[in-house]
């Protein structure tokens, strides 16, 4: 049985119609000599875009099954994934309750209310501030309990279980059919966070196309926490799938400093490279650190192999971090 028709045994909504664009960034390409090529996921279908959609296409479609009426999740106040949860809860008539934190204890007007939290609100979902997200499955069962909600379904931070991380098999589904056939991706890069886009996009390549490496640049925790996390749901995913066995994990995990949420030099040049030499928008949290790992790569790398990078969306937070623009110039 083929991956594609294995992933076809889950209930999935059909929101993402066609596949998201693979192009050359021609540009990038000139001036490192090499062929590197974008994946946009940041062009998903639903509330200006971004990963969270085909994670939320399986959790959703469950939740559904399940007749939920409420879809609890939680995430830092500027979460993209929160934004694209309310939306998609909003569009199938259920309600949306969301467990936010601050988690670089800003006050700035811009972090607090524009961004990804004007969208979020203009989608009406509940926002429940929080200290600290530390346990977040314990802390919105605690929620469910203390506003009564009924029929809740929980969709986990950054929708990574492996049901929603089957999203990723077929985000790597795609990237297999799109590759142009000349070109053999040595390495595809990343943003990974609660890391069940790299996961299912690891096991998906592995599988369709095994000469790629992907490489997940951590945003939020060092290798040695954020492996487990991928491969924990690798192991599930390779059980779910019935796959024979789940690749290498391979991580960089210099691009993050000083911590999630916070941004740093390289990731703003990294921004600021792709806006000026190509007209895409990355963010400073997820995939701005990311570029910056693959630019530091490509600056400081022989090698001339072909690469991709997967944009996974987020660039709605550069309102909310309006600030950087400062430090940029
Ligand atoms: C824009 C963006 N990129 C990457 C990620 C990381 O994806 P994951 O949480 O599946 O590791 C996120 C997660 O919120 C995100 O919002």
């Amino acid at each position: 049985m083929s991956l594609q028709q294995k992933l076809t045994q889950f209930a999935k909504l059909d929101l993402i119609k066609a596949f998201t664009p693979l192009s050359r960034l021609d540009n990038l390409s000139k001036k490192y000599g090499r062929e590197i090529y974008i994946k946009r996921d940041d062009m998903t279908p639903l509330a200006m875009g971004g990963n969270k959609l085909r994670k939320l296409e399986y959790l959703i479609a469950d939740a559904q099954a399940k007749n939920a009426k409420t879809i609890v999740t939680a995430g830092a106040i500027q979460s993209n994934h929160v934004r694209q949860t309310a939306a998609i809860a909003a569009m199938y008539g259920l309600e949306c309750v969301a467990l936010l934190e601050n988690p670089i204890q800003s006050d700035n007007p811009n972090f607090l209310n524009n961004g990804n939290k004007l969208l979020t609100d203009l989608f009406a979902a509940r926002c429940v501030m929080c200290d600290e997200l530390i346990d977040p499955q314990a802390q919105m069962e605690e929620l469910i309990k203390e506003l009564k909600l009924e029929d809740a379904y929980i969709v986990p931070v950054g929708g990574s279980n492996a049901l929603g991380a089957l999203g990723y098999i077929q985000c790597a589904i795609e990237i297999a059919h799109q590759k142009p056939s000349h070109i053999e991706f040595d390495k595809i890069i990343v943003a990974s966070g609660s890391a069940g886009t790299h996961a299912g996009l690891a096991i998906g390549i592995h599988e369709l196309l095994p000469q790629s490496q992907v490489i997940g640049v951590t945003v939020s925790r060092k290798q040695q926490d954020q492996a487990p996390k991928v491969e924990k749901l690798q192991n599930e995913l390779t059980h779910l799938l019935d796959l024979s066995e789940a690749p290498k994990i391979q991580l960089w995990d210099d691009f993050f400093a000083p911590m999630y949420g916070m941004p740093n030099h390289l990731g703003l040049k990294a921004i600021q490279l792709l806006a000026q030499k190509e007209g895409i928008l990355l963010d400073p949290v997820y995939t701005g650190k990311a570029m910056a790992g693959l630019i530091h790569y490509l600056e400081t790398s022989s090698e001339k192999t072909p690469v991709l990078f997967v944009h996974t969306g987020g660039a709605q937070a550069l309102f909310a971090y309006s600030d950087i623009s400062q430090t940029i110039k």
